[in-house]
């Protein structure tokens, strides 16, 4: 498999890792790999596997790929499955980042939902968002007294928003509370999402991103120009793990340009 795996010094202490491929399907296939590396290595570890994933449409084609080529018996016994973001919508609507998930991955995969905790989108949000927040302070190990989960899977919008903190509602980035409340600028619909601490908590953050129309927030981002800091995406900087960004070619078309103004490929 062709992937091209550039290092660029990260916002953070850890360097991140930028793949690029020349396909999402390509990026889907590698992503898959890694993440079921990351899930036998726990189950020869003997311990849990909690994975936070994001909603949106970008994910769908990762859920298909481990759907169709990972769903073998036992797999998936020690995992977790969390979620990083959810419209505040009852699990069957077309909206429900749940609904996604269950219909692109969970219904294939050979193990009970006694391991699948969705944020409840039909509920009060408040009340929802303080409830989840208490349950992963029960069920994930914490760090510095925060969830810190094996890996948390990240989508970006082109307003440089990335879980649902939008860039109005910067304070979740470091709100204390596990989960927030945050309301979508546009369309005025409430969300619950995790804060930007408990994503910067996590051992492996992965930001999955595909399509030119991404080019530009990427770009700036990873380049560090343009007013990036505006962009709650930009804020994600894990504290003790690291930030890997998964892109197809259309999506990283700038990095390199923004990186080497001179046009030579780094
Ligand atoms: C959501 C996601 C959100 C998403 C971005 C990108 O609930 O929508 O958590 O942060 O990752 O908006 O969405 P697309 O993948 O649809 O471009």
């Amino acid at each position: 498999m062709t992937d091209s795996t550039v290092n660029y010094r990260n916002m953070g202490p850890e360097e991140s890792k930028i793949f690029t491929f020349p396909t999402t399907e390509l990026l889907a296939q590698m992503l898959a790999e890694k993440v079921l590396n990351m899930v036998r290595q726990s189950i020869i570890s003997g311990r849990n596997f909690n994975i936070a994933l994001s909603g949106g449409s970008t994910p769908r084609v990762l859920f298909e790929h481990i759907a169709r080529d990972y769903r073998d018996p036992g797999i998936w016994d020690n995992s977790r499955f969390y979620w990083v973001d959810e419209r505040c919508v009852p699990p069957d609507h077309p909206e429900s980042n749940y609904r996604m998930a269950r219909e692109a991955l969970l219904r294939y995969l050979s193990h009970s939902y006694d391991n699948v905790f969705r944020i409840m989108g039909e509920e009060d949000p408040h009340r929802e968002a303080e409830r989840y927040g208490r349950l992963l302070m029960d069920q994930i190990p914490l760090t510095e007294g925060v969830p810190a989960f094996d890996l948390i899977l990240l989508g970006i919008g082109r307003d440089g928003h990335t879980a649902s903190i939008f860039p109005d509602q910067m304070e979740l980035l470091w709100t204390d509370s596990p989960c927030a409340v945050a309301i979508h600028p546009d369309s005025g619909q409430r969300r619950i999402t995790l804060s930007g601490r408990v994503i910067n908590n996590a051992d492996l953050v992965f930001f999955l991103v595909t399509g030119e129309e991404k080019a530009d927030v990427v770009a700036r981002i990873i380049c560090k120009t343009g007013g990036f800091e505006e962009y709650p995406a930009a804020h994600i900087r894990p504290l003790y793990g690291i930030l890997s960004w998964f892109l197809d070619d259309g999506a990283a078309r700038l990095v390199n340009t923004m990186q080497n103004p001179g046009g030579s490929r780094g």
